[in-house]
């Protein structure tokens, strides 16, 4: 018996420890080789894993970017490392960042986790590239920025806010992150195909809250697992969605009659012709329906967690509070004072409450990084990024470095009075940059800057404790409650 154990033993011992020898050996070779082609340095950690475990760790910190400012600090600002499954570079370096987002010829196309790729579809803006991506990105970008467009939309979302703030007084407790949520989701909606609150909109937030589970998940696809059941729901969102542009298309045929005012996404797409661009012919209806799907993922979750972590934000720094509740009270009274409605150029020139937003934007890094793949080796800042592998542009790293922003965990607003923190800079990339930069830009800050004025002129609230959790995205741990207590006026 002694004995036949002492056998495995010394089985076991010797042939890990052969595995052990034999991977060492491998890694040795490889990143030789990795050296001589001029690889930046860094490490790929434990076999299969990677440094997976030290990246989701940090992520679960209170510091996020602790992961990548080590690892800058041993190897430089860009470095290679190991994670999530996959051999890659990472960028800490806002120039570095930047020629990758500007992505000249087409060098660096997007390279998303497996489970992502296969729910968005080849013909998702989010992962074309070329000329149909640039055609798309226009579009959608001159609809989204156009005055017609913010003008339009601002009543409906001061409507969507208005209506829900009026029953925040009745509740207990209010969840800033649930609230958000359900009202953008409205908006994001209402821009992509004009649905008004009913059934149609309760059966798209229950399908679309089915799919966007699978965004981040093991990418096995059978009956039951999470890639499955969102597969499916994404099904019926296409079917509805078809069924609309369909009709929609019919519509547009049999009056004939199109005018000038471009009435959401639908009508703009299915209105292009191509005219503009190189390939002369319209969008097709199942392409202008599964664009309209994945549209919405960038805009679902990201403005609401703006809102939300600004409110923690807010409720931690009462002085920054202070002065948001003047600005926007004195545009109130004014309001009140002339009997004008609000215009959405009143919304956005609240300067102070603009510096609110971008210093949220900053430190909250809704999006922390884009990822890309190399089409052919590229040298940039004397660091070589070969073809075929990721690339990582970490944004957060640049937004928390303090050669970039003086003391940058202390909430300032009033940094973006100084000089040197601009919002359109190369350290400043909340929406990415270059030819994807996000076409959601100037709407999500509009839609922020209603809610923040009609949140702070109508309530004074009492948030309870809550914190920030980075991993997988951004959210609050308890969804953000808070108790609200009108304000007289
Ligand atoms: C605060 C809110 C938002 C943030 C922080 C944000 C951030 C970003 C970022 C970083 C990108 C670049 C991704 C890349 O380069 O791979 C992007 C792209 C995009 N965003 Fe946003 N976004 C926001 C809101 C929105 C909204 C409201 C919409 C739609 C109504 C939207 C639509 C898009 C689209 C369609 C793209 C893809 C553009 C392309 O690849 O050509 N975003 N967004």
């Amino acid at each position: 018996m002694e004995w036949t154990l002492g056998y495995w033993v010394v089985l076991v011992m010797s042939s890990s420890s052969c595995g052990w020898c034999l991977y060492k050996v491998i890694k040795w070779i490889v990143e030789g080789k990795e050296k001589k082609i001029g690889v930046p340095r860094g490490s790929s950690g434990w076999p299969f894993i990677g440094e997976t475990l030290h990246f989701i760790a940090s992520g679960y910190s209170s510091r996020p970017v602790t992961f990548m400012d080590k690892r800058k600090n041993l190897y430089g600002r860009v470095f290679k490392t190991h994670i999530l499954g996959r051999h890659l570079i990472v960028s800490t370096d806002q120039d570095v960042n930047k020629v990758v987002l500007q992505n000249h010829g087409n060098v660096f196309i997007p390279y998303y986790p497996k489970s992502i790729t296969e729910l968005l579809g080849k013909s998702s803006i989010l992962q074309m590239n070329g000329a149909l991506q640039k055609r798309l990105h226009a579009l959608i970008g001159g609809f989204l920025r156009s005055p017609q467009l913010k003008a339009r939309i601002t009543k409906d979302i001061e409507n969507s806010f208005k209506l829900s703030l009026s029953t925040w007084k009745h509740k207990h407790l209010v969840f800033i992150q649930e609230e958000t949520k359900q009202i953008t989701f409205e908006i994001l909606v209402k821009v992509l195909m004009s649905i008004d609150p009913g059934e149609d909109l309760n059966f798209l937030k229950r399908e679309f809250g089915e799919f966007i589970k699978g965004l981040i998940c093991l990418p096995i696809k059978f009956p039951g697992t999470t890639l499955y059941k969102c597969l499916k729901a994404k099904e019926r969102l296409l079917k509805m969605v078809q069924r609309i542009v369909e009709e929609r298309k019919m519509a547009m045929e049999k009056t004939e009659e199109k005018g000038n005012l471009v009435k959401d996404a639908i009508d703009l797409l299915l209105r292009d012709t191509g005219e503009s661009n190189e390939t002369q012919q319209r969008l097709p209806l199942d392409f202008i329906s599964g664009n309209i799907v994945e549209m919405m993922i960038p805009g679902e979750d990201t403005v609401p967690m703006v809102m939300t972590v600004a409110v923690k934000f807010l409720s931690d720094n009462p002085v920054v509070l202070t002065r948001v509740v003047e600005e926007n009270m004195e545009l109130k009274k004014l309001k009140a004072l002339s009997g004008d409605e609000y215009a959405w150029t009143d919304y956005v020139s609240l300067q102070f409450t603009q510096n609110v937003i971008s210093e949220t934007l900053r430190m909250a890094n809704i999006i922390n990084a884009v990822w890309r793949k190399a089409l052919k080796d590229v040298e940039i800042k004397g660091y070589l990024i070969p073809k075929g592998w990721c690339v990582l542009a970490s944004f957060s790293s640049v937004h928390m470095d303090e050669e970039n922003y003086e003391n940058p965990y202390k909430f300032d607003p009033w940094r973006w009075e100084k000089t040197g923190a601009a919002v359109n800079s190369n350290i400043f990339t909340p929406f990415g940059g270059g030819q994807r930069l996000c076409p959601g830009l100037e709407l999500s800050r509009l839609e922020i800057s209603i809610f923040l004025h009609h949140l702070v002129t109508t309530y004074r609230w009492e948030a309870e404790a809550d914190e920030i959790l980075n991993f997988p995205t951004v959210k609050m741990r308890k969804k953000m409650p808070i108790t609200v207590m009108p304000i007289d006026h």
